[in-house]
C-alpha cells in the first residue's frame, strides 16, 4: 500500500555518497522521505543533497546546528537554499539562536525547523556533571515548550517521550522519532526501542529508521510491512 503521506524518514547513515545512492536507487519518494546527517553530509557535501531533492525526495538534513545566533541563521538560509524539507538545531542553543533560525526560514515555501532537546545518548550523570539539576524528562519538557514558544515546528524526541510532549503541546507540535524496530528483539546500539506501531499510537508523527530497512535484503518490501501494520492497527482502533 501507499501512504498519502509518507511518515518514515529512512537514515541514510552511509560513509559515502555511491553507497547511499546505491540504496536511494531502488526507494521511492512515495514511500519514504530521507534523512542526510553529519556523515554521509560531510563526506558527500550539498552536491547529494541537490540530488536527492532533484530525484524529489524530501530531505532531513539532520546537522543539529548550535552556534551563536547568526552563524545557525546563515546555515540555515543555506540549507533552505538547497531545497532540504526539514532541518534541526539544538535548542541547548538557546532562545535567541532558536529566535535566528526561525526568522531565517521565515520565508513562504522555507523548510520546517525542529529541535533537539537532549541526546538520548545523554542520561543523568551527564546532566549533572553538565551542572544541569534537572531529571533528563524535566529537561526535555523544558526544551520543548522553550522551543514551541520560540515557534519552530517540533523537536526530535524518543518514542517514550512522544506522549508526554504531545499532550504538552498539542497535535500540531511535530515529533519526530527515532530507535524505532520492527520488533522489540532486535535492538542494535539503541537503549530503548518501539516498534512504528507503538511509536504512532505515542503520538509520533515521523518515524526515523535506520538500519532495519538500510541492511534489508528488500526495503521496499520492509516500508510496505511497516505501512500496513500502521493502517491495520488504525482501523482496529477506529472499530474498537
Ligand atoms: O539505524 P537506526 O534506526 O538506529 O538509526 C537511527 C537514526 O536516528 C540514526 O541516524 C541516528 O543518528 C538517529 N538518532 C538516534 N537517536 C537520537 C537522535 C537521532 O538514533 N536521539
Amino acid at each position: 500500500m501507499m501512504p498519502s503521506s509518507p511518515r518514515i524518514i529512512v537514515a541514510l547513515d552511509f560513509p559515502k555518497a555511491a553507497s547511499a545512492l546505491h540504496l536511494v536507487d531502488r526507494l521511492d519518494p512515495a514511500l519514504c522521505r530521507l534523512k542526510v546527517g553529519k556523515e554521509l553530509f560531510t563526506s558527500a557535501g550539498p552536491e547529494l543533497v541537490r540530488r536527492l531533492v532533484a530525484a524529489n525526495f524530501d530531505v532531513f538534513l539532520d546537522l543539529k546546528f548550535h552556534d551563536i545566533p547568526n552563524t545557525v541563521a546563515r546555515a540555515c538560509a543555506a540549507a533552505a537554499d538547497l531545497g532540504v524539507w526539514m532541518l534541526n538545531v539544538h535548542a541547548l542553543g538557546g532562545p535567541a539562536m532558536l529566535d535566528a533560525a526561525r526568522q531565517a526560514l521565515n520565508t513562504k515555501g522555507a523548510p520546517l525547523l525542529i529541535a533537539v532537546t537532549l541526546l538520548t545518548s545523554s542520561g543523568p550523570r551527564e546532566l549533572e556533571v553538565l551542572g544541569i539539576h534537572e531529571t533528563p524528562i524535566e529537561l526535555v519538557q523544558r526544551l520543548a515548550a522553550m522551543t514551541a514558544q520560540a515557534g519552530l515546528d517540533g523537536v526530535v524526541c524518543s518514542a517514550q517521550e512522544a506522549e508526554m510532549l504531545s499532550q504538552q503541546q498539542g497535535d500540531d507540535f511535530i515529533l519526530v522519532t527515532p530507535g524505532i524496530r520492527l520488533s522489540a528483539n532486535t535492538q542494535d546500539d539503541q537503549l530503548r526501542v518501539m516498534t512504528p506501531v507503538q511509536a504512532i499510537a505515542q503520538g509520533s508523527h515521523y518515524l526515523v529508521i535506520g538500519r532495519p530497512v538500510t541492511q534489508a535484503n528488500d526495503p521496499i518490501a520492509i516500508l510496505h510491512t511497516i505501512y500496513s501494520d500502521i493502517s491495520d492497527s488504525a482501523r482496529v482502533q477506529r472499530d474498537l
